[in-house]
C-alpha cells in the first residue's frame, strides 16, 4: 500500500500524522510511504529523518492526495484538501464530525472510507486514540498553571511547592479521570497540596489507592466544591460526561470568592467548560482575567508540546494504520470491531450514529456498508 503524509495545515498545528520510526514499521512491512516536504518540522522531524526511515518526499499536498491509497494525518481535512480525496481511498485522522455539516458533507460526497481516531474504541470500553491527548493535556494543566501563578503573568506570585518554612500551593481538581490523574500526578511531583474531586466511587477509590495519602480524595458536592473554590490557588477542570456539553460545576458567584491572583485552568473547555466564567482561548492569547483570577482556556492544549503529542498518538495510532495497511481496508474493519467503530463515512455513507443523528441524516451500519 502507499501510504500519505500530508502536512498539517489547521492554524497552530505542528504535529504530523507518522514519525519515522512508524514510516520505518510500515516499510518495514512492505509498504511505500510518501511524506511532504517540511510535514514534520513543527514536531521536531526533519525531512532527512523520513529519507533515512525509508520515505519518499513530496512537494505539495496534490501529489499526496493524488496516489495514496491511506492518508495518515493528526486533524480533519480542511476544504482544501477535502476536494482532493479521491472514491476508495482511506483516511485516517481525528474527524471530530458530529458538530461539522460541511465536513460531513464533503466527505460523503468524497466515497473516501473515513476513520476517525476519536470514535475507536478498546474492550475495556475506552477511547484508546483520545486517552494520549487527555494525558497530555492533563500534564500540560499544573505547568500552565504554575507559570500562570507567577506574579509577572497575573498571578498570585505563589510556588505551587512552596519551599521550607513556607507552605505549598493549593491545587483543587475537578474530575478524576484520565485527564484529572495525570494533572495530580505533575501536581504531586511539584510538591503542591492536592485535592481532587470526583463523583464517581470508582474513580475516588482508584486515586486513593494510586496516591494513598499525597492526595485528598472528595466526593464532589456542590457545596464540597464551593469550600475547596475558596482555598484554592490552581484549580483545574478535567470533568467529562461523554457525548455532552461540560457540566458547569463551578459558578460566576463561586469565582468571585476565589483568592485575587489565584488560577483556573478549564481542560473540560472542548467540551465547553466547567466554569461559567470559562470561554476558549488559543495559545497565542491563553489568559483572560475576570474578577481578579486568571482564566487559561486553551482548547487545543497538546498542540503546545507537539513533538511529545505526536509520538504519543503514533503510539496508539501505529498498530492500527499497520493492520489497514497489510490486510486493506475491508478485512482490517472486519476482523477488528473497535477498528470498525472508528469507521465515520464509508464510500458515500454515514456509518456512525452520533454523527447521523447529530445532523438528521441516514445512518447506514458499519457492518453492512463493509458488506459482512
Ligand atoms: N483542552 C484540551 O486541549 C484538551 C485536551 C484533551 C482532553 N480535553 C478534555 O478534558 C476533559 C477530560 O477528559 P478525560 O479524558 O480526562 O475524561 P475522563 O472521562 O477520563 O474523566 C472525566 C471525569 O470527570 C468526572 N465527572 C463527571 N461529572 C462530574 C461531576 N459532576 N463532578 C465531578 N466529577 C465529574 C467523571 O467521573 C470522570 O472521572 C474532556 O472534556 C476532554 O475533551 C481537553
Amino acid at each position: 500500500m502507499l501510504i500519505g503524509v500530508p502536512k498539517e495545515i489547521k492554524d497552530n498545528e505542528y504535529r504530523v500524522g507518522l514519525v519515522p520510526s512508524s514510516v520505518q514499521e510500515l516499510v518495514h512491512h512492505g509498504h511505500e510511504v510518501v511524506v511532504e516536504r517540511g510535514a514534520g518540522i513543527g514536531a521536531g522531524l526533519p525531512d532527512a529523518d523520513y529519507l533515512a526511515a525509508g520515505a519518499m518526499l513530496a512537494g505539495t499536498p496534490a501529489e499526496i492526495f493524488a496516489t495514496a491509497d491511506m492518508i495518515v494525518k493528526v486533524k480533519e481535512p480542511l476544504a482544501s484538501e477535502r476536494k482532493m480525496l479521491r472514491p476508495g481511498q482511506i483516511l485516517f485522522t481525528y474527524l471530530h464530525l458530529a458538530p461539522d455539516p460541511e465536513q460531513t458533507r464533503d466527505l460523503v460526497a468524497s466515497g473516501a472510507i473515513c476513520i476517525a481516531y476519536e470514535t475507536v474504541t478498546s474492550a475495556g470500553g475506552t477511547l484508546p486514540l483520545l486517552t494520549p491527548m487527555s494525558e497530555v493535556a492533563g500534564r500540560l494543566a499544573p505547568q500552565v498553571g504554575a507559570h500562570s501563578l507567577e506574579k509577572a503573568q497575573g498571578g498570585r506570585g505563589v510556588l505551587l511547592g512552596g519551599v521550607p518554612g513556607v507552605p505549598a500551593g493549593e491545587v483543587v481538581i475537578l474530575g478524576g479521570g484520565v485527564s484529572g490523574t495525570h494533572a495530580a500526578t505533575i501536581a504531586v511531583g511539584m510538591g503542591a497540596k492536592v485535592t481532587v474531586v470526583d463523583r464517581s466511587a470508582e474513580a475516588l477509590k482508584r486515586l486513593a489507592a494510586q496516591f494513598g495519602t499525597s492526595i485528598s480524595t472528595v466526593f464532589s458536592t456542590r457545596s464540597a466544591i464551593e469550600e475547596l473554590v475558596k482555598r484554592a490557588d490552581l484549580l483545574i477542570g478535567t470533568v467529562l460526561v461523554p457525548g455532552a456539553a461540560a457540566p458547569k460545576l463551578v459558578s460566576h458567584a463561586m469565582v468571585r470568592t476565589m483568592k485575587p491572583g489565584s488560577v483556573i485552568v478549564d481542560v473540560a473547555i472542548d467540551q465547553g467548560g466547567c466554569v461559567e466564567t470559562s470561554k476558549a482561548t488559543t495559545h497565542s492569547n491563553p489568559t483572560y482575567v475576570v474578577d481578579g483570577v486568571v482564566h487559561y482556556c486553551v482548547a487545543n492544549m497538546p498542540g503546545a508540546v507537539a513533538r511529545t503529542s505526536t509520538f504519543a498518538l503514533n503510539n496508539v495510532t501505529l498498530p492500527f494504520a499497520v493492520a489497514l495497511a497489510d490486510k486493506g481496508w475491508r478485512s482490517a474493519l472486519a476482523e477488528d470491531q473497535h477498528l470498525r467503530n472508528g469507521l465515520n463515512v464509508m464510500a458515500g455513507k454515514i456509518t456512525c450514529a452520533p454523527v447521523a443523528e447529530a445532523q438528521g441524516l441516514p445512518f447506514t451500519d458499519a457492518k453492512a456498508a463493509i458488506g459482512l
